[in-house]
C-alpha cells in the first residue's frame, strides 16, 4: 500500500512521443510492443506499485495478458509477428494506462499476488499486501508450534488475505471484515473463485462491529494507514483506488489504534494480533510509545508489520 517514489525530474526536455497511431505502425512483434510501451509510460508520466515496480515490467504484463499468452513465459513469443487487431488492442490499452493514468490491475480486471490471482477492480484496493508474504513463512516465529484454528482478516477490501491465510491454514474458519459493502461484493467474487465458501465468512461493519463476542487464534489486518501528507501526494494511479481503503488521518494512525484498542476482546488467550503498517514506523512507534510489539520482517523492510499478543496489548490497555 506504500505510495512509490516520485520519477526523478528529467534534466532536459525530451520531443514528445509520437501518438499511438503513428507509433504502432513499426510496432512488427511482442519485443516492439513492449519496447513501444515502456517509452510511452515513461513519457506520460506513469507510477507503478500495483504489482509491478517499472514500466518493462509492467508493459510486458499488459502485453502478455493482452495477446493471452503465459504471463510468465514472454521468451518464446518475444520474436513472434503481431497480428493488426491485437497492435490496436494492445496500443489502446497503453494509451488507457498512459493517459487515465488507470492501475493496470483495473485496467485487466486481475492482480496477482504471490502466484495467487484475484479479482480486482475499483471497488476495492488492488491487493499488494505484503502479510500475503509474511503468511508463507516470516510469521511462523511469531505464532505457537499449532496452526490457528481461527483467523480474523479486519479490512479484508478484495478477500486477498483472508484467502491467502485460508490456504496456509488448511484446518482454520476464517472471518473476514470490512466497512465497505462494494469491497465485500468483490471479496464474495474472490471467495467463489478459491471455493472458499463454507471456511470463509465475510461480515459487514466497522471494525469488530458486526463480529458479536467471536475470538480467533489470529487477527491479521492491512488497514488504511496512509498518512495525510502522503494522501495529498498520491499519484493519480492511486487516486483511482478507494481513498477510504488508504487514508489512516493525520499520521496514519487512526484506525491502527481503534484496532489495537478493540484487539484483546477478540483474541483467544495466547492469541496473536498482526498488522500491516508500511512505512509509518515511526508514527506507530510516537503514536503507541508504550506497547510492546515486534516487527515480521519481509522482503520489503524490517518494520513494515507489527505483532502484538493478546497479553501485550491488555498490558497496554491497563497501563
Ligand atoms: C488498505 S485496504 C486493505 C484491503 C485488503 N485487506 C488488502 O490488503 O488488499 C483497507 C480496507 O479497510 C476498509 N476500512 C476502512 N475503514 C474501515 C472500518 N472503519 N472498518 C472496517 N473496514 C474499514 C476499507 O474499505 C478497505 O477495504
Amino acid at each position: 500500500m506504500s505510495a512509490p517514489h516520485s520519477p526523478s525530474p528529467r534534466a532536459f526536455a525530451l520531443p514528445a512521443v509520437p501518438s499511438a497511431d503513428v507509433a504502432a505502425e513499426g510496432l512488427r512483434t511482442l519485443r516492439d510492443l513492449i519496447r513501444w510501451a515502456c517509452t510511452r509510460l515513461t513519457e506520460a508520466g506513469a507510477q507503478f506499485g500495483h504489482g509491478t515496480d517499472n514500466a518493462h515490467d509492467e508493459a510486458t504484463w499488459l502485453a502478455l495478458w493482452c495477446l493471452r499468452l503465459p504471463l510468465d513465459k514472454p521468451e518464446p513469443f518475444l520474436d513472434a509477428t503481431i497480428l493488426p487487431a491485437e497492435r490496436a488492442s494492445f496500443t489502446a490499452l497503453i494509451e488507457r494506462r498512459s493517459v487515465e493514468r488507470l492501475p493496470a490491475a483495473y485496467l485487466t480486471g486481475e492482480a496477482w499476488l504471490r502466484g495467487l490471482r484475484f479479482k480486482a477492480d475499483p471497488r476495492a484496493l488492488i491487493p499488494r499486501s505484503l502479510l500475503v508474504e509474511a503468511l508463507e513463512d516470516g510469521l511462523a516465529a511469531w505464532l505457537p508450534d499449532q496452526p490457528p484454528d481461527t483467523v480474523l482478516d479486519l479490512c479484508t477490501g478484495g478477500g486477498s488475505i483472508a484467502i491467502a491465510a485460508a490456504l496456509r491454514f488448511e484446518q482454520a474458519r476464517v472471518d473476514a471484515t470490512d466497512l465497505s459493502a462494494d469491497a465485500l461484493a468483490l471479496a464474495a467474487q474472490n471467495q467463489q473463485l478459491y471455493q472458499l465458501e463454507t471456511r470463509l465468512s465475510l461480515f459487514q461493519g466497522d471494525l469488530y462491529a458486526s463480529l458479536g463476542g467471536r475470538r480467533y487464534d489470529l487477527i491479521l489486518s492491512n488497514p488504511p494507514y496512509v498518512n495525510a501528507r502522503s494522501m495529498a501526494e498520491l499519484p493519480a494511479e492511486f487516486r483511482h483506488e478507494p481513498q477510504g481503503a488508504l487514508d489512516g488521518g493525520a499520521d496514519g494512525m487512526n484506525l491502527v489504534g481503534r484496532i489495537l484498542r478493540g484487539a484483546p476482546a477478540h483474541l483467544n488467550e495466547g492469541g496473536m494480533l498482526i498488522v500491516e503498517i508500511g512505512h509509518e514506523a515511526d508514527h506507530f512507534e510516537a503514536a503507541f510509545p508504550e506497547l510492546e510489539f515486534g516487527y515480521v520482517p519481509v522482503s520489503a523492510g524490517e518494520r513494515l508489520i507489527v505483532a502484538l499478543s493478546r497479553d501485550a496489548l491488555l498490558a497496554w490497555a491497563a497501563r
